[in-house]
């Protein structure tokens, strides 16, 4: 993903892209990516990406493993099934072996592995990168405060012993149903993820001026890097149809996989949350989802608090722009508090 000076681009192209990967179609996934650091900070986004959808792979196993009770063997076989669709990807499929692989005793090593995170930080940087910018890239936030709470093990482990959780921690429905509600539910929370990774470099590549070439992004990561998978030929051929695409969501290939996913992904999520299985990327992404698709969402009511506790103004419906104080207690007074916006 290299950036910089652009006329710097054709002395080097010939090297990088003989030493880069290929995707499937022979397509060097190598490509200049933009001005400055436009190159870094697009590896930065991949990796918050890859947060996610290691996040999101761990919330199903947590799931089937103490919530279904599948063995690792059985989620293994589920996974390499999931492997030949739509969730065709590097991670799933490495996900796979590991579940499958058993220490020199015979038992899967992956139960013998301690359950606390660790992380170089690029996940962080993306996440600081979209308070900083202001998009709201909620999964990669949540796969990394996954993180966090899992590196808190010793606390966890006093939790654990005092706090209660529902009354059945057991899923008793049809497993071959809620399987295929999670194979939905991961599909639809990606689809958010990489529409908010993307809505993160748009709104940075319009700031710089980076002129990011989104297509070619996609194309880059379809191989030779952890988060490659068959997804990301679909999010190339909707900056093919539109390279000027708002968003991801707003592409007729995605629109339909969101709504056709969408029974199976409330479905997950609901089960998880009755049985006390915390799915924070699942449904952070729904809730994102939901909110996404919400035309009037109750920030009136926060704006109207701002006002009222701190002066701090709101704008009306019917004048956007005119920022104005009310006097909300008849104490308060009419001078209200200078605007900025962070
Ligand atoms: C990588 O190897 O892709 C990155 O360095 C991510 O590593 P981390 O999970 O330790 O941040």
């Amino acid at each position: 993903m290299p950036g910089g000076n652009k006329e710097a681009w054709p002395h080097l192209k010939p090297i990088f892209q003989a030493i880069a990967a290929k995707a499937p179609d022979g397509a060097a996934c190598c490509d200049w990516v933009g001005e400055g650091g436009a190159g870094h900070f697009v590896k930065m986004v991949h990796n918050g990406i890859e947060y996610g959808d290691m996040q999101l792979i761990s919330e199903v196993y947590h799931v089937f493993r103490n919530g279904v009770g599948l063995t690792n063997d059985e989620q293994g076989d589920i996974f390499a099934q999931w492997n030949k669709g739509v969730l065709d990807s590097f991670l799933i499929e490495i996900s796979t072996d590991i579940l499958r692989y058993k220490d020199t005793d015979g038992e899967p090593l992956l139960e013998k592995i301690r359950d606390a995170a660790g992380q170089k930080g690029t996940g962080k940087w993306t996440a600081i990168a979209a308070l900083d910018y202001g998009m709201p890239v909620t999964l990669i936030g949540e796969a990394v405060f996954a993180r966090c709470l899992s590196s808190i093990k010793d606390e966890r482990v006093r939790a654990s012993k005092i706090l209660a959780g529902p009354s059945n921690s057991t899923y008793t429905g049809d497993k071959a149903q809620l399987i295929k509600a999670f194979e939905q539910a991961m599909y639809a929370s990606k689809i958010i993820s990489y529409a908010q990774g993307f809505m993160l470099m748009r709104e940075t590549s319009e700031q710089f001026k980076w002129n990011l070439n989104y297509g070619s992004i996609a194309l880059m990561w379809r191989g030779g890097c952890i988060i490659r998978s068959a997804f990301l030929g679909d999010i190339k051929s909707a900056f093919d149809n539109n390279k000027d695409l708002e968003s991801l969501l707003f592409d007729p290939f995605f629109q339909k996989a969101t709504a056709n996913a969408q029974a199976g992904w409330r479905n997950a999520i609901s089960t998880a949350t009755l049985i006390g299985i915390p799915v924070p990327a699942l449904s952070t992404a729904l809730s994102f989802y939901d909110g996404y698709r919400t035309a009037r969402l109750p920030a009136n009511m926060l704006q109207a608090q701002r006002d009222y506790f701190g002066a701090h103004t709101y704008e009306l419906e019917a004048t956007p722009g005119t920022y104005i104080h009310t006097n909300w207690t008849g104490r308060g007074g009419n001078v209200s508090a200078s605007n900025y916006d962070v």
